[in-house]
């Protein structure tokens, strides 16, 4: 039997062990994708660390694939070999419950499967994934560019479109790391009025150079203060994961706005309920999308040029692009490249 290198976590907090496995063969249903990049997501800490229940382990980490069809299972149609494809963290659904009935299968309610939590993911030189998860890259997008534009990038993109976000309205981006810096692209590119806020001076000069129109450090600024001098933000996407930062943005909403939810705070946010009332203003949760999702910010970035700042590192490297994504040095993304 063939064999191919992976990267593995055995138990929670455990460490990634480097190990040989053989190549597994896709099912009826499911193709087999030769991993050329995966980024490394903050949202991999849950399978690292063990943050959900029942994560089945030795598991795989990685959800922000790109690679190539390279082995089709019973019944798969409209993909062949050699097509090249994206995976995200939407892994599979059960196709009868109610959310999948409405389309909603990334939201599915019985069986939601997850790449690289629930089954096996990215890190690894190949991985089976459902033909349903699968989307496709355009000729113009590099593997180590698509991989996170397939968590980071379509969170922040899907998340900003399904906003109610015009051209020309106020949206900030709270956090410029991996999902922040491509938020601040997008919102950019679809017109909007971009702020960005992070801690500290040393981000200000790389956010506007990624389209960013005003910078808050969050250190030094009242991000509250500062979005309603700009008459107050109609989409605040929250990238950082601190509840604090989360409540104090808030405060910067303005008619109609929403405080989208993206990243998992680590302490409850608290709304303003003057801010709420007086502005019509909510806070709304949003969770990445499904595989039709991500084609669609694949082929809105192959448009318009948005593009993920990468750091690359061999699969050996992982634990190097694990801890500079989690002490926050990375600009912006690691990114394993797998193969060529
Ligand atoms: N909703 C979804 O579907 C979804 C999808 C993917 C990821 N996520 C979640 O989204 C979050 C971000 O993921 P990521 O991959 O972008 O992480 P990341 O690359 O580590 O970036 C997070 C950024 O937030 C900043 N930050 C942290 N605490 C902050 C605070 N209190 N105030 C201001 N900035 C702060 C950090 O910057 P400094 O430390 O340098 O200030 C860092 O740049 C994680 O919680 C992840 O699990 C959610
Ligand atoms: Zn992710």
């Amino acid at each position: 039997m063939a064999k191919m290198r992976v990267v593995q976590v055995s138990k929670a907090k455990g460490p990634f062990e480097i190990v040989e496995r053989e190549i597994p063969q896709p099912g009826p249903g499911d193709v087999r994708v030769k991993v050329q990049a995966c980024g490394v997501c903050h949202s991999d800490s849950i399978t690292k660390e063990g943050l959900f229940p029942n994560i089945a382990y030795p598991r795989i980490p990685g959800h922000e694939v790109a690679g190539v069809v390279d082995a089709i299972g019973d019944g798969v149609k409209g993909w062949k070999l050699g097509d090249r494809v994206g995976v995200g963290w939407y892994g599979g659904h059960c196709g009868y419950c109610d959310s999948c009935r409405r389309g909603r299968f990334d939201l599915c309610l019985v069986d939601r499967q997850v790449t690289g939590i629930s089954r096996d993911g990215g890190y690894a030189e190949y991985m089976v994934t459902p033909a349903v998860t699968l989307a496709l890259i355009p000729d113009e997008v590099s593997p180590v560019d698509a991989g996170p534009l397939m968590c980071a990038g379509v969170t922040t993109f899907n998340s900003l479109r399904n906003s109610g976000v015009g051209p020309g309205e106020v949206v900030a981006v709270l956090g410029i790391g991996g999902l922040g810096h491509l938020g601040v692209q997008f919102a950019a590119k679809c017109g909007c009025k971009t702020v960005a806020i992070a801690r500290g001076a040393d981000k200000a000069e790389l956010a506007k150079k990624l389209g960013a129109h005003v910078y808050i450090d969050s250190d030094q600024q009242d991000p509250a203060a500062e979005l309603q001098k700009l008459g107050g933000a109609k989409t605040i996407l929250a990238t950082a994961p601190g509840g604090d930062a989360m409540t104090t943005a808030f405060g910067g909403l303005g008619i109609d706005g929403k405080l989208m939810v993206l990243g998992v705070p680590d302490a409850p946010i608290q709304v303003n309920a003057i801010t709420a009332i007086f502005s019509r203003a909510g806070l709304r949760g949003w969770y990445s999308g499904s595989s039709i999702d991500s084609q669609d910010t694949l082929r809105f970035s192959a448009l318009t040029g948005v593009r993920p700042m990468t750091q690359v590192f061999p699969l050996d490297k992982v634990n190097e692009a694990y801890d500079v994504m989690m002490n926050g040095t990375v600009r912006f993304r690691a990114v394993l490249k797998i193969s060529a």
